[in-house]
Parts: structure tokens; C-alpha cells; sequence
């Protein structure tokens, strides 16, 4: 469903549209009751359990008599057990969990609700806990986020301040100054959209006996740099495919003699010049490249297999149940190229509608499998390659 024209509550009462048009990497937006009743995804033990996890990654962040503190899971009790039980503003702390959506099912509808934005600008669902007082301090993002209030409070400050000069040797980035220009109280179902850049503080404030628990709904931006050279990698990949093109080699017949044996003359300089010439892509190799880039894994997540069973018993049992993506998996596609997992797949008709289906929601339902029954072989056969190598599931 096109919801473009529809206001949302989670935006508070704006259109996708005009959300994108007026706020979207450009100004802040405070929205009250963005989800009504919500009162967090997971308990605090919860997160405390996944940030013990070998493959999950977390941090705690101290600040102990005003000097910053921070460590990498995984986390064993020992270190849950050093901190202070009673809020101490002597030692303040906060849990951060980072791809909370690549565990828990419930993380990762949660980041559905923000398919007005493209699945390819998205990163993860970061949950962070901290009893009172507790939190990262002021710094800035180079990121847009949206922070949602689960249990307890965050009191919000932001700044429009240009100076980000930050606090020397200090083993996460904190604002040296920050100047507050406006601040809130969230409370649970509250959400706060801030653009790149933009200078924050968030402050946990218990409530009852709920400490606080706000869940960042993170987008990725990558920096020129990488783009440039990620794609330089991709490029090579390409080239030495593409060596029957580049059957040439240097050619000097017109070498005339020069002065300095060891110096690399001018026309050496002008040939290969004119050889890497031969370097160029077209958008399409660009499409390609994002495809694969932008769905490529992060190094530490890694895929179960499923238990192998025949051909025909997996499309009888998709048939039955519907398909949908493994938390982890990325499924992007451009044109009539689909990429899960960095792996590119062709498809055309109605094998790529289906597809489209699975990438957007992340599922496709059983009825749409049966009403392309028979699926065609290829497609099929490729469902059945991403089943065995567990990007996929039975729904
Ligand atoms: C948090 O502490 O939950 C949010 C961290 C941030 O400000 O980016
Ligand atoms: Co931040």
C-alpha cells in the first residue's frame, strides 16, 4: 500500500511526504503519544542477556567523577555487578545494545513502521538503558535518528551551536561545551527525529521504579570516502572479469632517447594516462554496486543454515506457510536485480512482483506464493538456495 498521502500518528499527524519535505535531514521534530501504549520491546535483564551474546554488539558507557568510560561486550555478570545499584551522580552509566532487530522479531516490525524511509538508508535499532542521570552525554551524530521513549523518561536537551569542538582523549566523542536551546521530557511512546549534526544530550530520568530505555532507530549515511573506495574494490572485482576487454599492453615504438635513464619521462605519463582511460562504469554497474554494498552483512553477523530437505518439501511447505526474510538479511533490488546478502539474482514478471513483496515487507504471505502456482523453476530453485543458507524461513 502507498501510504505517502496518509498521516501518520508516528509523525505526529504529518504525511510521509511532508515529513520528508519539511524535517528529514534538515531540522528536529518532537512528536508526543508517536506510538501509544508503547512500553518497550524488551526488559532491561532482556537486554542485559543479549548484550552477554558473543555476536552482539554492545558498550557500556560510564562517567565516574566526570571522567568517560566506555567497554565492549560481550558482557559477562562480573560487570553488571561492578556497577552501582542506587543511582550515583558520582558514576553514572548507561547499556547500549546495537541490532537489537537482528534478534528479536518485535525489533524488527518496529522498524517497518519507517519504510517511508528506503530500507537501503536504514542501519539498525540501537536500545539503550540507563537508571537516572545515566546516558552518553552531549555530542553530535553524523547519522539521522529517531528516538523512540520506551519505560522511564530521557529528558532531551538539543543545541544548534556550531562549535563541536569535543572533550580531548575522552574514549567516546563529547561536546567540550553545550549550549542548550531547547529541551523536553519524553516520556514512553514519545519520539524525538533528529537530523546529522545536530547537538544532543539525553539524560535518563527514572520513573517509578522504570529506569530509562529509549530505542534509536538508526540510519546509515556512508562517508564519500568509503563509497569511493568500496567502489574502487567493486570496480577491480569487475575488471578482472572484464580482462578480455584489456588485452592491450604499454607500447613504446615511438621511444626517443632521453637524457636521464631514470626518469620517468612525459609520454610514459601521457600512455598510461590514455590506458586508464579505459576505466569507466555505467549507472547500471553503480545499481550493481550499491546492491551488493548496501546489503553486504556486517562482519560479526553470520547465517544458520537450515536443515537440508528436498526441493519439492520446501516449495509444498512455502506453499503452506509463506515465506519471510532471516532478521538478519538485507533484501534490496534495483531494476530486475535483487540482492540479498551481497548475492545478486535476476528475475522478470511475476517471479520479480514476488520478490518485490518479499524485500519490501521482509515476508511473503502463502497466498501470494499459491497464486503463482506453479513458481516458476528458477525462481524456485533460488528460493530453495537462500532456504539452505538460512537468509530465509518458513513464516
Ligand atoms: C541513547 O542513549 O539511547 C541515545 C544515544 C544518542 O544520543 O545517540
Ligand atoms: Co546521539
Amino acid at each position: 500500500m502507498n501510504t505517502k498521502d496518509k498521516t501518520l500518528q508516528l509523525l505526529g499527524g504529518l504525511t510521509p511526504e511532508e515529513f520528508l519535505a519539511e524535517y528529514w535531514h534538515k531540522k528536529p521534530l518532537l512528536i508526543k503519544n508517536a506510538i501509544p501504549n508503547f512500553t518497550g520491546l524488551l526488559r532491561p535483564e532482556e537486554l542485559a542477556g543479549l548484550a552477554c551474546e558473543e555476536d552482539v554488539q554492545s558498550r557500556i558507557v560510564e562517567e565516574i567523577n566526570g571522567k568517560w568510560h566506555a567497554r565492549h561486550g560481550p558482557f559477562g555478570d562480573e560487570d553488571f555487578a561492578e556497577l552501582p545499584e542506587q543511582p550515583d551522580p558520582k558514576h553514572r552509566w548507561t547499556l547500549l545494545v546495537q541490532s537489537v532487530n537482528h534478534y528479536l522479531p518485535e525489533a524488527s516490525e518496529l522498524l517497518q513502521q519507517f519504510d517511508f524511509i528506503p530500507h537501503a538508508r536504514l542501519d539498525d535499532l540501537m536500545v539503550s538503558y540507563a537508571p537516572d542521570g545515566g546516558g552518553v552525554g552531549p555530542h553530535f551524530d553524523s547519522y539521522d535518528v529517531f528516538l523512540l521513549q520506551g519505560q522511564g523518561k530521557r529528558l532531551w536537551r538539543i543545541s544548534e551551536q556550531t562549535d563541536l569542538t569535543l572533550v580531548e582523549g575522552a574514549p567516546l566523542r563529547i561536546l567540550k561545551n553545550f549550549d542548550t536551546t531547547q529541551e523536553w521530557l519524553l516520556e514512553q511512546g514519545d519520539m524525538l527525529y533528529l537530523p546529522p549534526h545536530l547537538a544532543h544530550w539525553g539524560i535518563a530520568v527514572s520513573s517509578g521504579n522504570a529506569d530509562c530505555m529509549t530505542y534509536s532507530i538508526g540510519f546509515r549515511a556512508p562517508k564519500e570516502q568509503e563509497l569511493i573506495t568500496e567502489f574502487l574494490g567493486f570496480m577491480q572485482d569487475k575488471l578482472s572479469i572484464d580482462q578480455i576487454t584489456l588485452t592491450g599492453r604499454y607500447q613504446d615504438a615511438d621511444l626517443t632517447l632521453q637524457q636521464h635513464p631514470a626518469e620517468i619521462n612525459d609520454a610514459m605519463i601521457q600512455k598510461v594516462d590514455t590506458i586508464l582511460q579505459k576505466i569507466n562504469w555505467s549507472r547500471q554497474e553503480i545499481a550493481a554496486f550499491l546492491g551488493t554494498y548496501l546489503s553486504e552483512p556486517k562482519p560479526d553477523v553470520q547465517f544458520e543454515p537450515n536443515r537440508k530437505i528436498s526441493k519439492r518439501n520446501f516449495a509444498d511447505k512455502a506453499n503452506n506457510k509463506g515465506l519471510v526474510l532471516d532478521l538478519k538479511s538485507q533484501m534490496l533490488f534495483t531494476g530486475t536485480t535483487f540482492y540479498i546478502n551481497a548475492e545478486a539474482a535476476d528475475f522478470t514478471g511475476v517471479s520479480a512482483t514476488l520478490l518485490q513483496t518479499l524485500a519490501d515487507n521482509r515476508k511473503l504471505a502463502a497466498k501470494d506464493l499459491t497464486a503463482a502456482h506453479p513458481l516458476d523453476e528458477h525462481l524456485l530453485q533460488q528460493l530453495y538456495d537462500w532456504y539452505l543458507a538460512g537468509f530465509i524461513h518458513y513464516a
